[in-house]
Protein backbone atom coordinates (compact mmCIF):
# COMPACT_ATOMS: atom_id res chain seq x y z
CA UNK A 1 0.00 0.00 0.00
CA UNK A 2 1.01 3.43 -0.88
CA UNK A 3 1.90 5.42 2.49
CA UNK A 4 0.93 9.16 2.79
CA UNK A 5 4.11 10.99 3.15
CA UNK A 6 4.44 14.01 6.25
CA UNK A 7 4.70 17.37 4.93
CA UNK A 8 6.94 19.72 6.82
CA UNK A 9 6.74 23.60 7.19
CA UNK A 10 9.68 25.69 8.61
CA UNK A 11 11.27 28.75 9.30
CA UNK A 12 14.68 29.30 6.95
CA UNK A 13 15.64 32.46 8.64
CA UNK A 14 16.58 33.52 12.54
CA UNK A 15 13.07 32.86 13.37
CA UNK A 16 9.57 34.81 13.45
CA UNK A 17 9.22 34.11 9.63
CA UNK A 18 5.17 33.98 10.09
CA UNK A 19 4.60 29.90 10.40
CA UNK A 20 1.71 30.21 12.61
CA UNK A 21 -0.35 32.24 10.03
CA UNK A 22 0.56 29.77 7.14
CA UNK A 23 0.03 26.77 9.37
CA UNK A 24 -3.24 27.88 10.02
CA UNK A 25 -3.32 28.57 6.60
CA UNK A 26 -3.22 25.32 5.22
CA UNK A 27 -4.84 23.24 8.43
CA UNK A 28 -7.98 22.88 5.73
CA UNK A 29 -5.89 20.49 3.75
CA UNK A 30 -4.35 18.06 6.57
CA UNK A 31 -5.81 15.77 8.74
CA UNK A 32 -2.92 16.34 11.67
CA UNK A 33 -0.47 18.98 12.62
CA UNK A 34 2.28 18.11 14.73
CA UNK A 35 5.03 20.60 16.23
CA UNK A 36 8.59 18.87 15.83
CA UNK A 37 10.89 20.83 18.48
CA UNK A 38 11.52 23.63 20.76
CA UNK A 39 8.81 24.91 23.26
CA UNK A 40 7.54 28.20 24.45
CA UNK A 41 10.38 29.83 23.45
CA UNK A 42 8.46 30.32 20.43
CA UNK A 43 5.66 32.08 19.23
CA UNK A 44 3.12 31.62 16.40
CA UNK A 45 0.80 34.69 15.59
CA UNK A 46 -2.77 33.87 13.84
CA UNK A 47 -5.18 36.32 13.32
CA UNK A 48 -8.51 36.23 11.80
CA UNK A 49 -11.69 38.11 11.83
CA UNK A 50 -10.11 40.55 13.96
CA UNK A 51 -8.90 38.10 16.63
CA UNK A 52 -5.02 38.18 17.04
CA UNK A 53 -3.51 35.03 18.98
CA UNK A 54 -0.31 33.91 19.65
CA UNK A 55 0.98 30.17 20.68
CA UNK A 56 4.06 28.84 22.58
CA UNK A 57 3.51 25.39 22.66
CA UNK A 58 0.35 24.57 20.73
CA UNK A 59 0.04 23.93 17.14
CA UNK A 60 -1.11 26.46 14.90
CA UNK A 61 -3.79 23.92 13.84
CA UNK A 62 -5.86 24.36 16.97
CA UNK A 63 -8.33 26.84 15.56
CA UNK A 64 -9.79 24.56 12.80
CA UNK A 65 -11.94 22.30 14.36
CA UNK A 66 -11.85 19.27 12.00
CA UNK A 67 -7.85 18.65 13.00
CA UNK A 68 -5.95 16.74 15.69
CA UNK A 69 -2.70 18.94 16.59
CA UNK A 70 -0.37 16.84 18.24
CA UNK A 71 2.89 18.35 20.52
CA UNK A 72 5.95 15.61 19.67
CA UNK A 73 8.36 13.93 21.04
CA UNK A 74 10.84 16.82 19.73
CA UNK A 75 9.21 19.67 22.08
CA UNK A 76 9.69 20.68 25.48
CA UNK A 77 6.87 21.47 27.68
CA UNK A 78 6.50 24.13 30.44
CA UNK A 79 3.26 22.92 31.99
CA UNK A 80 2.48 26.98 33.43
CA UNK A 81 2.74 27.90 29.98
CA UNK A 82 0.81 25.01 28.60
CA UNK A 83 -1.79 26.11 30.86
CA UNK A 84 -1.84 29.41 30.32
CA UNK A 85 -2.15 28.47 26.38
CA UNK A 86 -5.21 26.15 26.49
CA UNK A 87 -7.20 28.96 28.97
CA UNK A 88 -6.16 31.68 26.75
CA UNK A 89 -7.81 28.62 24.30
CA UNK A 90 -11.15 28.33 26.24
CA UNK A 91 -11.54 32.11 27.08
CA UNK A 92 -11.97 32.50 23.15
CA UNK A 93 -14.80 29.29 23.21
CA UNK A 94 -12.14 27.26 21.78
CA UNK A 95 -12.11 24.02 23.55
CA UNK A 96 -8.88 21.73 22.60
CA UNK A 97 -9.37 18.55 24.76
CA UNK A 98 -10.39 16.01 21.86
CA UNK A 99 -8.38 17.83 19.33
CA UNK A 100 -4.88 17.94 20.79
CA UNK A 101 -2.80 15.32 22.16
CA UNK A 102 0.58 15.78 24.10
CA UNK A 103 3.55 13.04 23.22
CA UNK A 104 4.26 11.28 26.46
CA UNK A 105 8.17 11.67 25.35
CA UNK A 106 8.43 15.14 25.26
CA UNK A 107 10.09 16.60 28.04
CA UNK A 108 9.70 18.94 30.70
CA UNK A 109 10.49 21.94 31.64
CA UNK A 110 10.94 22.43 35.28
CA UNK A 111 10.93 25.76 37.35
CA UNK A 112 14.25 25.15 38.36
CA UNK A 113 15.54 24.80 34.55
CA UNK A 114 14.03 29.06 34.09
CA UNK A 115 16.47 29.78 36.94
CA UNK A 116 19.40 27.54 35.39
CA UNK A 117 18.62 29.59 32.09
CA UNK A 118 18.94 32.37 33.43
CA UNK A 119 21.92 32.09 35.66
CA UNK A 120 23.70 30.88 32.69
CA UNK A 121 23.08 34.13 30.42
CA UNK A 122 24.01 36.09 33.65
CA UNK A 123 27.58 34.23 33.94
CA UNK A 124 28.11 35.09 30.13
CA UNK A 125 27.65 38.72 30.54
CA UNK A 126 28.14 40.12 27.33
CA UNK A 127 28.57 37.17 25.48
CA UNK A 128 25.10 36.40 26.25
CA UNK A 129 22.88 34.25 23.80
CA UNK A 130 19.82 36.57 24.01
CA UNK A 131 17.56 33.55 24.98
CA UNK A 132 14.07 33.88 25.66
CA UNK A 133 14.70 32.45 29.45
CA UNK A 134 12.18 30.01 29.23
CA UNK A 135 14.50 27.40 30.30
CA UNK A 136 15.38 25.51 26.59
CA UNK A 137 18.90 25.08 26.78
CA UNK A 138 18.59 23.26 30.48
CA UNK A 139 16.17 21.11 29.42
CA UNK A 140 17.66 19.83 26.35
CA UNK A 141 20.63 19.67 28.04
CA UNK A 142 19.06 17.17 30.42
CA UNK A 143 17.31 15.83 27.79
CA UNK A 144 20.59 14.93 26.19
CA UNK A 145 22.68 14.20 29.72
CA UNK A 146 19.53 11.73 30.36
CA UNK A 147 18.34 13.28 33.48
CA UNK A 148 15.17 14.70 31.88
CA UNK A 149 11.55 14.39 33.05
CA UNK A 150 9.44 13.58 30.63
CA UNK A 151 5.76 14.23 30.31
CA UNK A 152 4.75 10.63 30.45
CA UNK A 153 6.53 10.37 33.87
CA UNK A 154 3.65 12.75 35.25
CA UNK A 155 1.60 9.12 35.36
CA UNK A 156 4.11 7.55 37.27
CA UNK A 157 3.79 7.01 40.73
CA UNK A 158 7.28 8.20 41.56
CA UNK A 159 6.80 11.61 39.40
CA UNK A 160 7.10 13.56 42.73
CA UNK A 161 10.31 11.64 43.60
CA UNK A 162 11.87 11.77 40.50
CA UNK A 163 11.03 15.59 39.98
CA UNK A 164 12.59 16.22 43.33
CA UNK A 165 15.73 14.30 42.76
CA UNK A 166 16.12 16.57 39.49
CA UNK A 167 15.15 19.22 41.50
CA UNK A 168 17.69 18.66 44.06
CA UNK A 169 20.67 18.36 41.30
CA UNK A 170 19.83 21.39 40.00
CA UNK A 171 19.31 23.89 42.76
CA UNK A 172 23.10 22.58 43.56
CA UNK A 173 24.28 23.48 40.72
CA UNK A 174 22.29 27.01 41.15
CA UNK A 175 24.03 27.78 44.88
CA UNK A 176 27.45 26.64 43.06
CA UNK A 177 27.08 29.53 41.21
CA UNK A 178 25.70 31.77 44.08
CA UNK A 179 21.59 31.96 43.06
CA UNK A 180 18.66 31.23 45.27
CA UNK A 181 16.48 27.89 44.48
CA UNK A 182 13.22 27.64 43.29
CA UNK A 183 10.77 29.94 44.83
CA UNK A 184 7.89 27.50 46.49
CA UNK A 185 4.66 29.69 45.17
CA UNK A 186 6.39 28.47 41.67
CA UNK A 187 6.80 25.42 42.01
CA UNK A 188 3.68 25.11 43.52
CA UNK A 189 1.90 26.74 40.46
CA UNK A 190 4.12 24.14 38.05
CA UNK A 191 2.74 21.17 40.06
CA UNK A 192 -0.88 22.09 40.16
CA UNK A 193 -0.28 23.15 35.89
CA UNK A 194 0.50 19.47 35.39
CA UNK A 195 -3.33 18.82 35.85
CA UNK A 196 -4.13 20.84 32.82
CA UNK A 197 -1.74 18.53 31.02
CA UNK A 198 -3.11 15.34 33.03
CA UNK A 199 -6.41 16.43 30.96
CA UNK A 200 -5.31 15.35 27.54
CA UNK A 201 -4.64 11.97 25.78
CA UNK A 202 -1.15 11.58 26.23
CA UNK A 203 -0.28 9.62 23.36
CA UNK A 204 2.88 7.37 21.93
CA UNK A 205 2.98 10.20 19.28
CA UNK A 206 5.43 8.25 16.87
CA UNK A 207 2.79 4.96 16.90
CA UNK A 208 -0.04 7.34 16.61
CA UNK A 209 1.41 9.35 13.66
CA UNK A 210 2.28 6.43 11.36
CA UNK A 211 -1.10 5.00 12.10
CA UNK A 212 -2.42 8.03 10.82
CA UNK A 213 -0.45 7.92 7.54
CA UNK A 214 -0.96 4.43 7.09
CA UNK A 215 -5.01 5.37 7.09
CA UNK A 216 -4.29 7.74 4.66
CA UNK A 217 -4.85 10.67 6.49
CA UNK A 218 -2.32 14.03 5.72
CA UNK A 219 0.41 14.96 8.17
CA UNK A 220 1.85 18.74 8.11
CA UNK A 221 4.89 18.98 10.83
CA UNK A 222 5.25 22.64 12.14
CA UNK A 223 8.53 23.67 13.12
CA UNK A 224 9.81 26.40 15.64
CA UNK A 225 12.23 28.98 15.30
CA UNK A 226 14.35 28.34 12.15
CA UNK A 227 16.97 27.16 10.22
CA UNK A 228 19.62 29.63 10.96
CA UNK A 229 18.96 29.07 14.76
CA UNK A 230 19.35 25.45 14.84
CA UNK A 231 21.94 23.99 17.29
CA UNK A 232 23.91 22.24 14.16
CA UNK A 233 23.57 24.30 11.52
CA UNK A 234 23.09 27.74 12.87
CA UNK A 235 25.02 30.40 13.91
CA UNK A 236 27.02 28.55 17.07
CA UNK A 237 26.79 29.51 19.70
CA UNK A 238 23.97 31.88 19.30
CA UNK A 239 21.30 29.45 18.58
CA UNK A 240 18.26 27.67 20.10
CA UNK A 241 19.12 23.81 21.85
CA UNK A 242 16.82 21.85 19.32
CA UNK A 243 17.11 20.46 15.53
CA UNK A 244 15.03 23.43 13.75
CA UNK A 245 15.71 21.81 10.44
CA UNK A 246 13.85 19.12 8.57
CA UNK A 247 15.73 16.50 10.04
CA UNK A 248 14.67 17.36 13.52
CA UNK A 249 10.85 17.01 12.14
CA UNK A 250 12.08 12.80 11.95
CA UNK A 251 13.75 12.61 15.19
CA UNK A 252 10.78 14.73 16.89
CA UNK A 253 7.82 12.87 15.68
CA UNK A 254 9.57 9.58 14.96
CA UNK A 255 8.85 9.51 11.37
CA UNK A 256 11.13 8.07 8.59
CA UNK A 257 12.92 10.08 5.92
CA UNK A 258 11.83 8.53 3.39
CA UNK A 259 7.89 9.58 4.55
CA UNK A 260 8.58 13.00 4.38
CA UNK A 261 6.70 14.59 1.49
CA UNK A 262 6.94 18.89 0.21
CA UNK A 263 9.63 21.04 2.54
CA UNK A 264 7.69 24.47 2.63
CA UNK A 265 10.55 26.82 3.65
CA UNK A 266 9.01 30.14 5.01
CA UNK A 267 10.73 33.24 4.57
CA UNK A 268 10.24 37.15 5.11
CA UNK A 269 10.64 39.46 2.30
CA UNK A 270 13.46 40.94 4.31
CA UNK A 271 15.23 39.86 7.57
CA UNK A 272 14.64 39.37 11.20
CA UNK A 273 16.58 38.60 14.32
CA UNK A 274 15.50 38.70 17.82
CA UNK A 275 18.62 37.94 20.62
CA UNK A 276 22.14 38.13 19.97
CA UNK A 277 24.52 36.84 17.11
CA UNK A 278 25.72 37.40 14.18
CA UNK A 279 23.25 39.24 11.57
CA UNK A 280 25.76 40.29 8.04
CA UNK A 281 22.93 42.59 6.26
CA UNK A 282 21.65 44.00 9.36
CA UNK A 283 20.65 47.68 8.74
CA UNK A 284 21.39 50.36 11.42
CA UNK A 285 19.88 52.87 9.90
CA UNK A 286 16.55 54.61 9.07
CA UNK A 287 16.21 51.78 6.64
CA UNK A 288 15.88 49.26 9.40
CA UNK A 289 14.28 51.27 11.67
CA UNK A 290 11.42 51.42 8.76
CA UNK A 291 11.43 47.26 8.41
CA UNK A 292 11.01 47.41 12.00
CA UNK A 293 8.14 49.96 12.50
CA UNK A 294 6.43 49.09 9.48
CA UNK A 295 6.86 45.42 10.41
CA UNK A 296 5.98 45.83 13.92
CA UNK A 297 9.27 43.67 14.47
CA UNK A 298 8.70 43.18 18.26
CA UNK A 299 9.08 39.79 19.73
CA UNK A 300 6.16 37.43 20.30
CA UNK A 301 7.07 35.70 23.10
CA UNK A 302 9.52 38.45 24.67
CA UNK A 303 8.30 41.65 23.00
CA UNK A 304 12.03 42.85 22.38
CA UNK A 305 12.89 44.75 19.54
CA UNK A 306 14.04 42.39 16.54
CA UNK A 307 16.74 43.62 14.69
CA UNK A 308 15.89 43.99 10.69
CA UNK A 309 18.08 43.52 7.40
CA UNK A 310 18.01 43.15 3.89
CA UNK A 311 17.10 39.60 2.29
CA UNK A 312 20.34 37.45 2.70
CA UNK A 313 20.26 34.85 -0.34
CA UNK A 314 23.59 32.95 0.93
CA UNK A 315 21.77 32.23 4.09
CA UNK A 316 18.81 31.36 2.53
CA UNK A 317 20.58 29.14 0.07
CA UNK A 318 22.07 27.53 2.80
CA UNK A 319 18.75 27.02 4.21
CA UNK A 320 17.11 25.60 1.54
CA UNK A 321 20.41 23.40 0.77
CA UNK A 322 20.02 21.71 4.53
CA UNK A 323 16.10 21.28 4.58
CA UNK A 324 15.60 19.96 0.79
CA UNK A 325 12.92 22.78 0.73
CA UNK A 326 10.97 21.89 -2.39
CA UNK A 327 9.04 25.42 -2.30
CA UNK A 328 9.11 28.89 -0.29
CA UNK A 329 6.75 30.90 0.84
CA UNK A 330 7.64 34.39 1.13
CA UNK A 331 6.19 36.93 3.48
CA UNK A 332 5.56 40.41 4.85
CA UNK A 333 6.52 41.88 1.73
CA UNK A 334 3.49 44.57 2.40
CA UNK A 335 6.43 45.68 4.64
CA UNK A 336 8.24 47.14 1.91
CA UNK A 337 5.56 48.91 -0.02
CA UNK A 338 6.97 52.27 0.25
CA UNK A 339 10.64 51.46 -0.51
CA UNK A 340 12.24 53.15 -3.74
CA UNK A 341 14.78 50.41 -3.57
CA UNK A 342 15.24 46.99 -2.27
CA UNK A 343 18.45 45.57 -1.70
CA UNK A 344 19.42 41.56 -2.08
CA UNK A 345 22.36 40.38 -0.56
CA UNK A 346 23.67 37.63 -3.10
CA UNK A 347 27.15 37.29 -2.37
CA UNK A 348 29.65 37.94 1.10
CA UNK A 349 33.14 39.67 0.88
CA UNK A 350 34.85 37.21 3.16
CA UNK A 351 38.31 39.00 3.91
CA UNK A 352 38.21 40.92 0.23
CA UNK A 353 36.97 37.39 -1.26
CA UNK A 354 33.82 36.86 -2.87
CA UNK A 355 31.85 33.91 -2.03
CA UNK A 356 28.09 32.44 -2.06
CA UNK A 357 28.66 30.85 0.57
CA UNK A 358 27.84 30.80 4.23
CA UNK A 359 31.73 31.03 6.22
CA UNK A 360 32.36 29.10 9.42
CA UNK A 361 32.58 32.11 11.41
CA UNK A 362 30.38 35.05 10.33
CA UNK A 363 31.96 37.96 12.07
CA UNK A 364 32.37 41.81 11.11
CA UNK A 365 34.57 40.97 8.10
CA UNK A 366 31.89 39.30 6.23
CA UNK A 367 30.51 42.60 4.14
CA UNK A 368 27.65 41.80 1.95
CA UNK A 369 27.63 42.49 -1.53
CA UNK A 370 23.74 43.73 -2.99
CA UNK A 371 21.95 43.65 -6.01
CA UNK A 372 19.73 46.86 -5.98
CA UNK A 373 15.58 46.23 -7.48
CA UNK A 374 13.27 48.67 -7.84
CA UNK A 375 10.27 48.98 -5.18
CA UNK A 376 6.71 48.67 -6.28
CA UNK A 377 5.49 50.83 -4.37
CA UNK A 378 2.17 49.90 -4.13
CA UNK A 379 -0.22 48.74 -1.41
CA UNK A 380 0.55 45.65 -1.87
CA UNK A 381 -2.83 44.07 0.13
CA UNK A 382 -5.10 45.26 -2.27
CA UNK A 383 -2.90 44.14 -5.55
CA UNK A 384 -3.36 40.58 -3.64
CA UNK A 385 -6.75 41.01 -3.56
CA UNK A 386 -7.72 41.75 -7.20
CA UNK A 387 -5.06 39.08 -8.16
CA UNK A 388 -2.97 41.56 -10.13
CA UNK A 389 0.56 41.69 -8.56
CA UNK A 390 3.00 44.87 -9.59
CA UNK A 391 5.95 43.79 -11.92
CA UNK A 392 8.37 45.10 -9.66
CA UNK A 393 7.01 42.18 -6.94
CA UNK A 394 7.22 39.71 -9.65
CA UNK A 395 10.77 40.36 -11.04
CA UNK A 396 11.57 40.48 -7.41
CA UNK A 397 9.86 36.86 -6.70
CA UNK A 398 11.32 35.84 -10.31
CA UNK A 399 15.19 37.13 -9.18
CA UNK A 400 14.80 35.33 -5.74
CA UNK A 401 13.50 31.77 -7.49
CA UNK A 402 16.09 32.19 -10.11
CA UNK A 403 18.86 32.54 -7.13
CA UNK A 404 17.25 29.88 -4.93
CA UNK A 405 16.50 27.72 -7.43
CA UNK A 406 12.86 27.27 -5.79
CA UNK A 407 9.70 28.35 -6.58
CA UNK A 408 7.85 30.55 -4.70
CA UNK A 409 4.43 28.73 -3.89
CA UNK A 410 2.78 31.35 -1.67
CA UNK A 411 2.89 35.20 -0.99
CA UNK A 412 1.67 36.93 2.24
CA UNK A 413 0.93 40.61 2.61
CA UNK A 414 -0.87 40.88 5.30
CA UNK A 415 -0.79 39.16 8.84
CA UNK A 416 -4.90 38.14 8.19
CA UNK A 417 -5.57 34.60 7.59
CA UNK A 418 -7.26 36.20 4.01
CA UNK A 419 -4.23 38.50 3.07
CA UNK A 420 -2.40 35.14 1.00
CA UNK A 421 -2.26 34.51 -2.16
CA UNK A 422 -1.48 31.22 -3.70
CA UNK A 423 0.99 30.57 -6.51
CA UNK A 424 0.73 27.96 -9.34
CA UNK A 425 4.41 26.56 -8.71
CA UNK A 426 4.20 24.78 -11.86
CA UNK A 427 4.02 28.50 -13.50
CA UNK A 428 6.78 30.06 -11.24
CA UNK A 429 10.61 30.56 -13.04
CA UNK A 430 12.24 27.97 -11.80
CA UNK A 431 16.50 28.15 -12.74
P1 LIG B 1 6.32 32.77 13.63
O1 LIG B 1 7.08 32.64 14.91
O2 LIG B 1 7.13 32.29 12.45
O3 LIG B 1 4.97 32.14 13.67
O4 LIG B 1 6.13 34.33 13.38
P2 LIG B 1 5.65 35.41 14.49
O5 LIG B 1 4.21 35.23 14.75
O6 LIG B 1 6.57 35.41 15.65
O7 LIG B 1 5.96 36.76 13.73
C1 LIG B 1 5.37 37.09 12.52
C2 LIG B 1 4.61 38.41 12.69
O8 LIG B 1 4.30 38.95 11.43
C3 LIG B 1 3.28 38.23 13.40
O9 LIG B 1 3.01 39.40 14.13
C4 LIG B 1 2.30 38.06 12.26
O10 LIG B 1 0.99 38.45 12.61
C5 LIG B 1 2.88 39.01 11.23
N1 LIG B 1 2.69 38.63 9.84
C6 LIG B 1 2.65 37.38 9.29
N2 LIG B 1 2.59 37.46 7.95
C7 LIG B 1 2.56 38.76 7.62
C8 LIG B 1 2.54 39.48 6.39
O11 LIG B 1 2.56 38.91 5.30
N3 LIG B 1 2.55 40.84 6.47
C9 LIG B 1 2.58 41.51 7.65
N4 LIG B 1 2.60 42.83 7.64
N5 LIG B 1 2.61 40.86 8.84
C10 LIG B 1 2.63 39.51 8.83
P1 LIG C 1 9.58 31.21 16.65
O1 LIG C 1 9.15 29.76 16.64
C1 LIG C 1 12.88 34.04 17.02
C2 LIG C 1 16.15 32.96 19.70
C3 LIG C 1 16.35 33.77 20.97
C4 LIG C 1 17.84 33.63 21.16
C5 LIG C 1 18.12 32.21 20.72
C6 LIG C 1 18.17 31.19 21.84
O2 LIG C 1 8.59 32.15 17.19
O3 LIG C 1 10.14 31.59 15.32
P2 LIG C 1 16.38 30.10 23.49
O4 LIG C 1 15.28 30.70 24.28
O5 LIG C 1 15.92 29.09 22.48
O6 LIG C 1 17.50 29.58 24.33
O7 LIG C 1 17.00 31.33 22.66
O8 LIG C 1 17.07 31.87 19.83
N1 LIG C 1 14.80 32.37 19.53
C7 LIG C 1 13.92 32.81 18.65
N2 LIG C 1 13.96 33.87 17.82
N3 LIG C 1 11.81 33.21 17.01
C8 LIG C 1 11.77 32.13 17.82
O9 LIG C 1 10.79 31.22 17.76
C9 LIG C 1 12.83 31.92 18.73
N4 LIG C 1 13.09 30.98 19.67
C10 LIG C 1 14.31 31.27 20.15
O10 LIG C 1 15.94 35.10 20.78
O11 LIG C 1 18.52 34.50 20.27
MG1 LIG D 1 7.65 33.84 16.53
Amino acid sequence: MQLNKVDVLLGLQWGDEGKGKIVDVLTPRYDVIARFQGGPNAGHTLEFEGIKHVLHTIPSGIFRKEAINVVGNGVVIDPIIFKKEIDALESRGVDATDRLKVSKKAHLILPTHRLLDAASEKSKGKEKIGSTLKGIGPTYMDKTGRNGLRVGDILSDRFREKYEFLKHKHELLLAQQGEPGVDPEMEQQWIDSLGTLRRFELIDSEHYLNEKLREGKRILAEGAQGSLLDIDFGSYPFVTSSSTICAGACTGLGIAPNRIGRVIGIFKAYCTRVGSGPFPTELDDEVGEALCRIGNEFGSTTGRRRRTGWLDLPALNYAIMINGVTELNMMKADVMDDFDTIRICTHYLVNGKLTDRMPYEITEKVDPVYVDMKGWKCNLREALRSGDLPKELLDYIAFIEKQTGTPISLVSAGPDRSETLFRDVKEATTA
